[in-house]
């Protein structure tokens, strides 16, 4: 479902990725782990064309997106949903018009399956009767999942995950890993999710992946990263500083 192959981003001097290889097959979840600034959000923004890659190749759904028009990657987009690490809500809009936004793009015009489709995704993420608030007057939280349901209304067949659980309490938090594992098994969505969220990994991937300096530097299965006798992973496994005290 997403193939990269020897993708390069260069912003301004600084090298953010360096020859990133990953694959992730049709209905599976790959996590994407890695230090803070390490370019895992880079990553995802040029997976749906927010931003253009030096060099590499990128296909989704067997189709290779560099060198598409905007047009063309709008119809890309529709298959690909993505929450983003900030949220990034329309701050003018309410809770429902942004959930909305999608289906509108995608040609929705019927008022009451928008509206019914919004009552359905804010009880998955427990945010009913929130449709009319304004973004600022939402928590973190709340902001999170308004975007998670506005990246999974028109149930794309891919999802991208900017840490869906930073700044969740850990009952939320357990929540959206289940609506991830849910959407994978009932509707064979392809995900990937990036996350500092060790326990979430453990519990949504199929596969993780560790990027470190602009590489994918470890990639296996949730038992394979922790028996790994990496040093390196096993640092970062337990939050491990190599400043000595
Ligand atoms: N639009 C941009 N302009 C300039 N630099 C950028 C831009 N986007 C990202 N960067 C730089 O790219 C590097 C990687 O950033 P990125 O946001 O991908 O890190 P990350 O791995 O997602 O980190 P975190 O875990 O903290 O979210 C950082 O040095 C960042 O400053
Ligand atoms: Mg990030």
């Amino acid at each position: 479902m997403i193939a990269v192959r020897d993708l390069k981003k260069r912003i301004g001097s600084q090298e953010i990725l360096r020859g990133v290889d990953i694959t992730v097959a049709t209905g599976e979840t790959l996590v994407i782990i890695g230090r803070s600034g390490g370019g895992k959000s880079v990553l995802l923004k040029n997976l749906i064309g927010l931003m253009r890659p030096d060099e590499g190749e990128i296909s989704i759904d067997g189709q290779s997106i560099l060198g598409l028009s905007e047009r063309e990657l709008a119809g890309v987009r529709r298959k690909v949903g993505m929450l983003f690490q900030a949220g990034a809500l329309f701050d003018s809009m309410t809770v429902e018009e942004n959930i909305a936004f999608p289906l509108r793009e995608a040609g929705e015009r019927n008022q009451h399956v928008i509206d019914q489709q919004i009552a359905e995704v804010l009880e998955v993420i427990e945010l009913e009767g929130q449709q009319k608030k304004m973004p600022v007057n939402l928590s973190g939280g709340m902001k999170k999942r308004v975007g998670l349901a506005r990246a999974i209304i028109n149930r794309p067949s891919c999802i991208l995950y900017d840490e869906p659980t930073a700044g969740l309490d850990p009952v939320v938090s357990d929540s959206i890993n289940h609506l991830i594992r849910r959407l994978q098994e009932r509707y064979q969505v392809t995900s990937v999710v990036v996350t500092h969220d060790m326990k979430s990994a453990f519990h949504i991937g199929d596969h993780i992946a560790y990027l470190h300096e602009g590489r994918i530097y470890f990639y296996g299965t949730p038992e394979e990263i922790q028996r790994s006798k990496d040093p390196l992973i096993q640092d970062f496994l337990v939050g491990r500083s190599t400043l000595a005290d």
